[in-house]
């Protein structure tokens, strides 16, 4: 009887920390984001916007729903998209503290509404005016003051959309959309791209070319360093930490889950992020296809052993009879 009642004590504890305590606490020290399904309206941004913010952010949002409306001349696109190239051609170096992605699919990761938004004010678009006094200071900040009028923008963003350059693997849309913060080390992913591979000198044993690669990551990490604030952590194992719901919800509004962090956000389509989120789980498991390839092996190994010793106690038995 008497240890009837200390289990009794003892279960109620543990179904309260159970269905009580661990929820709640889970709950306070992640909240749940419900995510905007990749619709980019600036609905959020206003609504979380400060009060003397809101009217500025209500008008840009609002002007960007028009541009959105208008067609665009992909032809006329091609012009303006020339200025695009004047940053972010191939081998663009760090301009401000970050070095412009290359955008060969833009067309296919980001996000039409949030590509006019960008082109209008890239502060405001991913959400870091709050860093600016002038948005005119964000690394792309001028493209303000380069294409202006509503059609030149509708025009340049249907050029985008409308040059697809072919299927986008997981490692593009990464290196595209995340690659010129985020390292990533088992996928040997560096800000400045991927490790090449070099070779020891015979004689005095040092890799020199693999050293100067480290010294440009180095140089160009410290740059990212005082542009963010803080270096952007390494996003090898970042599924496993965070889960595919906080990382989606994340890079759609970085505000919503660290308030006044210094990460932009993407504009990405549903699709981009996809893709995206492809990379980070292969890299997340990196014995993955290894583990996969020896579980045949495994079980064959189990089959057989069966077998013998199956036969094996036959023959023991044998004789006893
Ligand atoms: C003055 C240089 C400059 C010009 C001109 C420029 N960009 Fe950028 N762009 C940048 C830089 C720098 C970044 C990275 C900013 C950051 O990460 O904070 C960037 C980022 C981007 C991104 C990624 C945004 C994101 O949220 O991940 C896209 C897409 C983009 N630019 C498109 C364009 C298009 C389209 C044009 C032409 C209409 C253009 N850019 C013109 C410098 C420029
Ligand atoms: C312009 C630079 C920049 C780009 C581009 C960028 N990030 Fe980040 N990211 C940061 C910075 C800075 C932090 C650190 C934020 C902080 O701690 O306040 C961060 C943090 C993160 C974190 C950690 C959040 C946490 O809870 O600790 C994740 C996950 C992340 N980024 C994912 C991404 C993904 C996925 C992409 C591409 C789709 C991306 N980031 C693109 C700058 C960037």
């Amino acid at each position: 009887m008497k240890e009837l009642k200390i289990f009794g004590v003892v279960a109620f504890f543990t179904l309260i920390t159970y269905w009580g305590v661990e929820p709640f606490a889970h709950s306070q020290m992640h909240k749940h984001v419900d995510g905007n399904n990749f619709v980019y309206d600036g609905k959020a941004d206003i609504a979380a916007a400060s009060k003397d913010k809101k009217e500025v952010k209500t008008a840009f949002w609002a002007d960007v729903a028009t541009i959105s409306k208008l067609k665009g001349d992909v032809t006329a696109g091609e012009g303006t998209y020339a200025i695009c190239m004047g940053c972010h051609m191939d081998g663009a170096v760090n301009m401000g503290g970050v070095t412009p992605p290359i955008l060969d699919h833009a067309g296919s990761i980001y996000d039409k509404n949030y590509l006019i938004a960008l082109i209008k004010d890239p502060a405001m678009a991913s959400n870091v005016d709050h860093k600016y006094t002038d948005t005119m200071a964000h690394p792309m900040g001028s493209i303000k003051t380069m294409v202006t009028e509503p059609q030149d923008i509708a025009n340049v963003v249907a050029y985008i959309l409308a040059k697809k350059a072919g299927e986008v693997t997981p490692k593009q849309a990464y290196v595209e959309a995340c690659g010129r913060c985020h390292a990533n080390r088992y996928g040997k992913y560096t800000q400045i791209g991927f490790v090449p591979a070099t070779k020891a000198n015979i004689k005095t044993g040092q890799d020199i070319d693999a050293l100067k690669f480290k010294q440009k990551v180095a140089e160009e990490q410290a740059l990212i360093t005082d542009y963010m604030g803080k270096l952007p952590p390494d996003l090898s194992m970042i599924i496993r930490a965070r889960g595919a719901h906080y990382l989606e919800t994340f890079v759609e509004n970085p505000q919503t889950q660290l308030p006044g962090t210094a990460m932009p956000r993407v504009g990405l389509t549903k699709d981009g992020f996809e893709k995206v989120l492809k990379y980070l789980e292969k890299t997340g498991e990196p014995s993955l296809a290894a583990r996969n390839a020896i579980g045949p092996w495994v079980i064959g190994f189990f089959v057989i052993f069966t077998l013998l010793a199956y036969l094996w106690k036959k023959s023991l038995w044998r004789e006893l009879h």
